[in-house]
């Protein structure tokens, strides 16, 4: 059975967000609804619950919420660029838990992960096309050993992606950990984990296109806000980290003037505060109880003022 997911820096997130009864907050990605509920319970009666996610089984963790919180609330199914585009109105908060819940990962014939034998798959929203087997039986080797190395950082990534190739077609998760396993030299295979880890992370974030949906998501969820909401985001992996302190890095900037102007001439002024100096990670013992929230960072930010 899939066990439910245990929200990841739940008390952090909610510090951050602060919520406060009447307000209008979005959950861009509800999963098993964890954050979704200690932030509807402080929304109180007259507040609104939007959650968005593009699985459909996080349907049924929305029904259950939406049963038992006062606030309104509403489901989009949808992934959460498109999801966000759907609210027409300004939120008061806005905030992401990137990345995959651990029913997806423990739903065998999902495919997502290399300890359960399943069918080549990995999509969060069963309706769209691409599939992990067509990533492994289609793209280019050169392409495949691109992905593994940049959204895996797998340094065999190459050979990999040659075994690969060379074993064409696979169509389970273990054909995939075999080609794998076997393409990485013996002394190297367990040094940083477990041999297929990295590659099993590279093809699911190509699968799922979660960089793209993060760009796009991004502008949109920070328009979306009213002046003075906030907006979270829970990362678990450098690139998403980094598309996320960058974007908000910007909106705080004071001075947008080019950098080789000698004094400030623009005037400007910064769009967001950011509410804390580093990215918040989870304490010793949260790993110790959770080791899935082992590479989580939040960053979060409150609203100033609109585009300069
Ligand atoms: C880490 S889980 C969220 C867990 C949730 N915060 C909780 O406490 O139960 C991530 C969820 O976001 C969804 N998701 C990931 N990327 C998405 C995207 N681009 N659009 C919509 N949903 C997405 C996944 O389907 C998954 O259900």
């Amino acid at each position: 059975m899939p066990q439910t997911h245990v929200p990841v820096l739940a008390g952090e997130l909610i510090e951050a967000l602060d919520p406060q009864p009447g307000q209008i907050a979005v959950d861009c990605t509800l999963g098993g609804a964890g954050h979704a509920r200690l932030v509807a319970e402080r929304l109180g009666a007259e507040g609104t619950l939007i959650a968005i996610d593009r699985d459909p089984t996080a349907e049924h963790a929305f029904n259950e919420l939406a049963a038992e919180v006062a606030c309104q609330t509403r489901f989009i199914r949808a992934d959460f660029a498109s999801g966000l585009e759907q609210i027409e109105t300004r939120v008061d908060l806005v905030y992401m838990d990137l990345g995959m819940s651990s029913m997806q990962v423990d739903t065998r014939e999902r495919g997502f992960s290399y300890a359960y034998d399943a069918p080549l798959d990995m999509r969060m929203d069963p309706d769209q096309e691409l599939t992990a087997a067509e990533i492994v039986n289609t793209w280019e080797r050169r392409r495949i050993a691109r992905l593994l190395r940049e959204y895996g950082e797998e340094r065999f990534a190459d050979r990999i992606a040659t075994e690969i190739t060379r074993r064409r077609p696979l169509s389970t998760t273990f054909e995939l950990n075999d080609a794998i396993t076997a393409a990485i030299p013996a002394p190297a295979r367990f040094a940083g984990g477990h041999p297929a880890k990295r590659t099993f992370q590279a093809i699911r974030i190509a699968v799922n296109g979660e960089l793209q949906q993060l760009d796009d998501a991004l502008p949109l969820a920070w328009q979306t806000l009213k002046i003075g909401g906030r907006f979270a985001a829970i990362s678990f992996h450098s690139l998403e980290d980094r598309r996320v302190k960058r974007f908000l890095a910007d909106l705080a900037r004071e001075c947008i003037c080019p950098p080789d102007f000698p004094v400030c001439v623009c005037g400007s002024k910064p769009e967001a505060e950011l509410l804390h100096r580093r990215s918040i990670v989870p304490t010793p013992g949260e790993i110790a109880a959770n080791p899935r929230s082992k590479s989580a960072r939040l960053r979060a930010a409150r609203k100033l003022r609109e585009e300069r």
